[in-house]
């Protein structure tokens, strides 16, 4: 979780959908708060025993360790990197030093720790 939300921009001028397609899918940071809550809730369910408990990969406007740290409070077992390797090439080796050293700040000694800690019963 997650792939892109479809969006849709108007040509101001044209006054007509400014992509061929009509509607596109958004990504990149302002996609996250989606993402993370999608991550959050599905962790949550599989918890509770409403679905089969699977590893969560979170997706969805990482751009540092800060970001991807989030995903795996919320749930997540792993992180994917996206719209962000357009400008950043290296931004995988780039957010796991952050994560890395984000955990450690939290004196968290494994990933494992993390996971799904912003979650009350953890
Ligand atoms: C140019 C582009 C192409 C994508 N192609 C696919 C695809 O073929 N299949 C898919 O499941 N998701 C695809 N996605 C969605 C990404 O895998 C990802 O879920 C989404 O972009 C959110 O992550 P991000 O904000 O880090 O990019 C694509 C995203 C972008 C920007």
């Amino acid at each position: 979780m997650i792939n892109t939300l479809l969006g849709l921009t108007v040509d101001t001028e044209t006054m007509r959908p400014h992509l061929a397609g009509t509607t596109g899918g958004l990504s990149g940071p302002a996609i996250r708060p989606v993402a993370v809550r999608c991550v959050y809730q599905v962790y949550a369910a599989m918890r509770a025993g409403a679905v089969r408990q699977v590893p969560i990969l979170g997706m969805g406007g990482i751009t540092s360790g800060r970001d991807a740290l989030e995903f795996v409070l919320a749930g997540a077992s792993g992180v994917a990197l996206g719209t962000v390797l357009f400008n950043d090439p290296g931004a995988p080796l780039r957010v796991l030093d952050e994560l890395e050293s984000a955990l450690a700040a939290r004196d968290f000694t494994s990933l494992q720790q993390a996971i799904g800690r912003a979650h009350p019963t953890n």
